[in-house]
């Protein structure tokens, strides 16, 4: 049978991973500074994950959402310890669209308004009002486009306060760095005011924190930039470490009532045991200083190529900007440089999304090759 074509696929299958690198089919070893977009934070086959997904197998991988689930306390509180996130309640699902699935599902129950506010370039996933919330209008089937959202440009706080003094918006929804739409962010004083104005409109503010959250900006949650307190913060991504998890934050001003969000799959047991794995290991190796760190000095190397004529995003969700498409550029990186990177909606952009295990070595080794690829780059240009 064959499979259902909706990706333009390199031609590398790899095979096995271990840290920063994945190996493939013939035996070569590729830097992956794209981490399986953004999903992989502690690092390939990291021997903590190994062991705690292996034992949870082995002891129970799963039971539904009828019975006590201790593990999925415990992520919950170690969680609040390392985000910091002292007043919010846990709900677990599967993936990034599931999370702003249920969090644009549970803005409308607490307020009993439909509309969503979202931004231009932004990105929330593929299901019903998840994809609607996102601009882009080949993949909002017409099933999708029912909901109703006002896609507004980032910045825009005139936009914002109109909509919201309409009074029948539910939820404003932000990515606090843009992935996908290629690594925009807000001012403070936007992000700063549309939580003023959330609050003064009895409207949701969802900050989705599905690839920019998890320590991967510097903080915990690239909210905490700011001075905001969202009422749901969706995740998922680099929480699992490549197992299938999400979950919303949930302020407690939203009361929880029996049946209204549920699933089968989500938070099960090794979803669990992956997710703490993931947490305690971003802890004992003090992930988010190395991800400061690293940023820094991939910051510092970056600003001395011409070529790059913009540095984008925070801690390691990073974003190179050139003054030409890099398509080319990343099939040169990828076959003749064996370096995974990423690309984004902007064409021109970069896009650098490493494991938050990286070392000065891996960056260093990207910019040598990087350099060597520009000159292959070049040269091709010139010869057209
Ligand atoms: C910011 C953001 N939100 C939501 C999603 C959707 O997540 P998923 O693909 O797990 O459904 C993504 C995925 O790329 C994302 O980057």
């Amino acid at each position: 049978m064959p499979l259902f074509d909706v990706y333009p696929l390199y031609n590398v299958t790899p095979v096995s991973g271990k840290g920063i690198h994945v190996y493939d089919d013939k035996g070569d070893e590729y830097l992956d500074l794209y981490g399986g977009h953004a999903v992989i934070s502690i690092g390939h086959a990291h021997p903590n994950y190994v062991k705690a997904v292996t034992n949870q197998v082995e002891t129970l991988g799963f039971y539904s959402n009828a019975i006590q689930n201790p593990l999925q306390k415990q992520l919950a509180d170690k969680l609040e310890g390392l985000s910091g996130c002292k007043d919010y309640e846990l709900f677990l699902c599967n993936s990034g669209a599931e999370a702003n699935e249920n969090a644009l599902k549970l803005a409308s129950f607490k307020t009993e308004k439909k509309r969503v506010v979202a931004f231009s370039k932004g990105f929330h996933g593929r299901t019903s009002a998840a994809v609607a919330a996102t601009d882009n209008k080949n993949i909002i089937a017409p099933i999708n486009a029912q909901q109703a959202v006002t896609i507004l440009p980032l910045n825009d706080i005139e936009g914002v306060k109109t909509e919201l003094e309409k009074g029948d918006v539910c939820a404003v929804i932000v990515e606090f760095i843009q992935g996908i739409g290629g690594l925009d962010q807000g001012t403070t004083a936007f992000f700063e005011e549309v939580d003023k104005l959330c609050k003064a409109n009895n409207t949701m503010f969802i900050a989705d924190e599905i690839q920019c959250g998890y320590a991967r900006s510097g903080k915990f949650f690239a909210f905490q930039h700011y001075n905001v307190t969202p009422d749901i913060i969706s995740l998922a991504k680099g929480m699992g470490n490549g197992f299938p998890i999400g979950g919303i934050l949930i302020h407690p001003s939203i009361e929880s009532k029996y049946g209204m969000l549920g699933t089968t799959f989500g938070g099960n047991h090794l979803a669990c045991a992956a997710g703490l794995a993931v947490l305690n290991t971003i802890e004992e190796e003090n992930l988010l200083a190395n991800v400061n760190i690293m940023s820094e000095y991939f910051f510092s190397i970056a600003r001395t190529i011409p070529q790059i004529k913009n540095i984008k995003g925070r801690g390691l969700m990073l974003g190179l900007e050139f003054d030409f498409e890099v398509g080319d550029l990343r099939k040169d990186l990828i076959y003749n440089y064996k370096i995974f990177t990423g690309g984004a909606a902007n064409k021109k952009l970069l896009r650098i999304l490493p494991p938050l295990n990286i070392e000065k070595q891996h960056i260093g080794q990207f910019f040598k090759a990087l350099k060597k690829a520009l000159v292959d780059v070049e040269s091709k240009t010139l010869e057209v």
